[in-house]
């Protein structure tokens, strides 16, 4: 079928009524059933289902081995996000299969596609958990221990979807197999508009992370307490999400992004006890970022002193600069007829194997230039030949 009649199937599944867009978060009911479609899907091109310790699936196209050519995305999205990241790299590399499939060809290598679990973090808040822990990149303690916002940890979730607790981390066996991937995936920015081209490489990623800064003050009533007399905790929290662009805005290609903030209890008429938010700051050149962050927490703990408060901040996840594999690269240009390379501001599983194994991207044209949001947007035409650009490389990278 093709990739826009496979993202079709699932346009009803996890439709967000109060924010727009979908919400799909790893374990969710709606991750579940898209979980349950993928299987089905793959099943049904006679692919083979493993779904290993951290809740990550694979489907191999022969018998699963060494050096395979594995391709693949994630199924979860943001809060209220769109339709194509994530899914449009696993619709597509469905589609690819089959293609093959179609022409006769047959995988000289073992060959897999691969869902990767709660790649936005957008439950528990560490973004691409799923190939974090099979490559071994976050403590797995700290992975067990991850709450969502109700308070249920990473842990139980796990537990609840089937898996063992105690065998969530570090998977040899799933990443020693992997001898090369390539993602694809909706273009995120405007990179790809204004090229006359559907298609890109990915060339590299900036370094990225999440911080939560929390303010802590004093609750109390609205109308009865003096400004004077305030420990207000909102007061810090929002000089923190205005110093946080200022910095951005002296700092060469740099983004900050305060887009969750939480003031509890939160009423209309009760000055906070509490607020958390959540900076995710990104600026090319590792150490650039920890400078923006560093000065931001100066700035924040200035501010809550001020108003008599108190701030701690914790870093949730960093990840450093990312440069896809040059030799992929090479390759995946010449196959492709030398397409445009872009770079990215957005994070991938691909970006976090990297650091592994030979990793590479492809991105798929998006006339909106939105993502992360219900704009994102894909043309059907651009979909069908994003597939069929993976479907070509991937025949040459198993022949
Ligand atoms: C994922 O898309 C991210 O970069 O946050
Ligand atoms: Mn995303
Ligand atoms: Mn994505």
């Amino acid at each position: 079928m093709t990739a826009s009649g496979l993202l079709g199937e699932i346009a009803d599944v996890g439709t967000d009524g109060k924010r727009g867009g979908y919400s799909r978060h790893v374990f969710d009911a709606a991750e579940r059933e898209l979980r349950t479609w993928f299987v089905e899907r793959a099943q049904r091109i006679g692919l083979d289902i493993e779904t290993d310790s951290n809740g990550n699936i694979w489907a191999w196209w022969g018998t699963p081995g060494p050096d395979a050519v594995v391709t693949g995305s994630h199924l979860d999205s943001v809060p209220g996000g769109g339709a194509f990241d994530g899914p449009l790299g696993v619709a597509s590399a469905l589609t690819a299969v089959e293609l093959l499939q179609d022409k006769g060809f047959r995988p000289a290598k073992p060959f897999a596609i691969v869902v990767f679990a709660e790649e936005e973090g957008g439950r528990f808040g560490v973004p691409c958990l799923g190939s974090r822990l099979v490559t071994g990149t976050i403590d797995v303690d700290k992975a067990r221990a991850l709450r969502d916002p109700g308070g249920v940890t990473f842990a139980e979730a796990a537990a609840k979807a089937g898996l063992d607790p105690e065998r969530i981390g570090p998977d040899k066996e799933s990443l020693g197999r992997i001898g090369r991937f390539v993602e694809l995936h909706v273009e995120q920015g405007r990179g790809l508009i204004d090229l006359g081209s559907p298609v890109a490489v990915g060339s590299t990623v900036i370094a990225h992370g999440r911080w939560r800064f929390s303010f802590s003050g004093q609750g109390n009533h609205a109308g009865a307490t003096l400004i004077t007399d305030r420990h207000d905790p909102m007061i810090p929290a929002a000089e923190t999400v205005v110093a946080a662009r200022r910095l951005a805005k002296t700092l060469d290609d740099a983004r900050a992004t305060v887009g969750r903030l939480v003031p509890t209890p939160g009423g209309t008429n009760v000055i906070a006890s509490t607020v958390d938010l959540w900076l995710d700051a990104r600026v090319p050149g590792d150490t650039r970022t920890i400078k923006l962050v560093d000065e931001l927490a100066e700035a924040a703990r200035a501010a809550a002193e001020s108003e008599g408060c108190r701030v701690e901040i914790t870093r949730e996840s960093y990840s450093d600069d990312v440069v896809f594999d040059q030799a992929l690269r090479r390759d995946l240009g010449t196959w492709l007829g030398n397409p445009p390379e872009l770079p990215t501001g957005a994070g991938h599983d691909a970006a976090i194997l990297a650091g592994f194994v030979p990793s590479g991207m492809l991105y798929v044209r998006n006339p909106t230039g939105i993502s992360h949001s219900p704009e994102e947007f894909a043309e059907a035409d651009d979909v069908e030949q994003g597939a069929r650009a993976l479907a070509e490389v991937l025949e040459k990278m198993s022949a």
